[in-house]
């Protein structure tokens, strides 16, 4: 397989998300969902990719991560995998691939790494999830596991809303948190949660929070890349700081295009390609 080539040096896995919790040094992820797009951001430092289910959103633009397969992550994840020579490759388990049983959630989760190339999985979901965790971490699968907001539980909340804000709900979530880490867990999202909590949970767990929406004192920060570089739409949530208008510069480039082609500015002799003078000869052109 071409992605099985041997690890660049410094390349993540799970002992250096370890080390870098305990000497408090913060960590990034973002999300990818191709080559190219994994390729930059794994040139430019980040630590991990997530295949996140927002392909959903983002790229397939389903509206929610609701109809988002199997085979939509996975080939997604062999694409970013190619890309990706240091940044640890996790794969998100959309919805419906751990919600039957044990069994069939180990095997989904088998084919994102021996097929896919992934090196952990995520799965979203607080106690309910223990259980699978535990079986999945079991099989040598590392798990990522996701609280607070989880966007495949859309229809059961109704919008995407900051959870957590209660007391009771609070609670709610540290406990989820500590049952996770006890069940094997080696990272935990936070999505939605307000900072408050966050820092409380960051604090009490020997593993990594990775905070989305979440506050700065997560252990790593993780943002969907087309938030961050402008190539989403609609409205964008508060913790989305945008560092590029890609969505701009895409849009200007293909009308400065068009415009070359229809003025006869594009393509230009330097552009194509010509006969050799010995051809032309022979065929009579000038
Ligand atoms: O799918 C995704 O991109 C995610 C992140 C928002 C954490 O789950």
């Amino acid at each position: 397989m071409a992605y099985l080539q041997p690890d660049k040096p410094g390349k993540v896995y799970l002992p250096a998300i370890r080390q870098a919790k305990e000497r408090g040094e913060k960590l990034v992820c973002l999300t990818a969902y191709d080559y190219p797009t994994a390729r930059i951001i794994d040139e430019a430092g980040v630590d991990m990719i997530l295949v996140g289910d927002s392909i959903g959103n983002v790229i397939y633009g389903y509206g929610n991560t609701i109809p988002v397969t199997l085979e939509e992550i996975l080939s997604a994840c062999i694409a970013v995998k190619r890309g990706t020579e240091r940044a640890m490759v996790i794969a998100d388990m959309p919805y419906g691939t751990y919600h039957i049983n044990e069994d069939e959630t180990v095997k989904n989760a088998l084919r994102l790494m021996k097929y896919g190339g992934a090196e952990a999985i995520k799965i979203e979901g607080g106690r309910n999830r223990v259980h699978i965790v535990r079986r999945l971490v079991e099989e040598e699968i590392p798990v990522v596991a996701h609280i607070g907001l989880t966007p495949q539980s859309v229809y059961k909340l109704g919008g995407y809303r900051v959870q957590g804000k209660t007391a009771d709900a609070a609670k709610r979530l540290i406990e989820d948190a500590l049952m996770l880490e006890e069940a094997g867990a080696f990272a935990i999202v936070l999505e939605l949660v307000p900072r408050e909590i966050a820092e409380i949970i960051t604090k009490r767990l020997r593993i990594s929070t990775i905070g989305i929406g979440a506050g700065s004192h997560c252990d790593i920060q993780v943002l969907v890349l087309h938030d961050l570089i402008g190539m989403t739409f609609g409205r964008q949530p508060r913790f989305v700081r945008q560092y590029a208008n890609v969505r701009q510069i895409i849009h200007d480039a293909v009308k400065n295009w068009i415009e070359d082609v229809k003025n006869g500015n594009y393509p230009n002799e330097n552009e194509s390609y010509g006969l050799p003078e010995e051809t032309k000869r022979e065929l009579n052109i000038e």
